[in-house]
């Protein structure tokens, strides 16, 4: 890792130059935080599941006509990426009543709602990345009406396909953060996506039982937080339910070079 200059380092990734201009690599730690970095801990094997996992649903979306950033994975914790810069907003987007939507509405955790709603936050750890609305988005130039009409659209496609995927495996897609970027073109720039989509940054619970298959388990102290990614991995048919020694084997189904 030595060899390569670091761009960035967050909570859960760090950012590499990468090969090419106009690329970085992106690695998978196994860190997970919570509550804004007040909680933390290392999850063995984490990161390489995320690797894979997001993996997986870029490349779904993209076949579905949604620009990403995600070029190629490198190994079990990297994968290569476009370089863009990133819009500086979480975009959430929900369907079933939980987490911070229950709690400030004071609806109950688990109540469908009427239809999927998406929200910004600010990517501000320091304030802990408030709820902001349109208008402080346009007003503040964080991105422009176009922009978020751009990124709301595309929200709702990749929630409708999501939702889709996930449902095929068993799993009710609550809500999920994603992020976008800006890749610079010869003339001005796309709005892509960017960052990733895992099971750190979704809500995924099993259809028959609504046990958690992710980040809450973490969160909550639910326990076994690996191993229920790793269920979901298993689902999405990115590893074998066992290898050799019982154990789930982190195996090439798809996509692999
Ligand atoms: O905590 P909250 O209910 O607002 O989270 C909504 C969704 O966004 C959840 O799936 C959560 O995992 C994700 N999220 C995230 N990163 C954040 C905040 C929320 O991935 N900083």
């Amino acid at each position: 890792m030595s060899r390569r200059k670091q761009i960035y380092e967050g909570k859960a990734k760090i950012l590499y130059e990468g090969p090419e201009p106009g690329t970085l690599i992106q690695y998978f730690k196994d860190d997970a935080t919570a509550f804004n970095a007040q909680k933390k801990a290392t999850l063995d094997g984490k990161g390489v599941l995320n690797n894979r996992i997001s993996e997986y649903v870029m490349l779904r979306l993209a076949e579905i006509g949604i620009p990403t950033h995600f070029l190629k994975r490198i190994n079990m914790r990297e994968q290569l990426i476009k370089k863009v810069d990133i819009v500086p907003l979480e975009v959430i987007c929900r369907n079933v009543a939980a987490g911070t939507m229950a709690k400030r509405l004071g609806i109950e955790e688990g109540e469908a709602l009427p239809r999927s709603i998406v929200e910004f936050c600010l990517k501000r750890d320091d304030l802990g990345d408030p709820l902001v609305a349109e208008e402080h988005i346009h007003a503040f130039g964080w991105a422009t009406p176009e922009e978020v009409d751009e990124m709301v659209a595309m929200t709702l496609r990749i929630n409708d396909y999501l939702r889709g995927l996930f449902s095929g495996i068993g799993i009710n897609l609550i809500d999920f953060k994603i992020e976008f970027g800006r890749l610079a073109l010869a003339e001005g720039h796309q709005i892509i996506l960017a960052d990733e989509i895992s099971p750190d940054s979704c809500r995924l619970w099993d259809r028959e039982t609504n046990k958690k298959l992710d980040k809450d388990r973490f969160r909550r102290d639910l326990g076994n937080v690996t191993e229920a990614y790793t269920e979901v991995a298993t689902r999405l048919g990115i590893i074998k339910p066992s290898g050799p020694n019982g154990k789930p084997h982190l195996s090439v189904v798809s996509n692999e070079e």
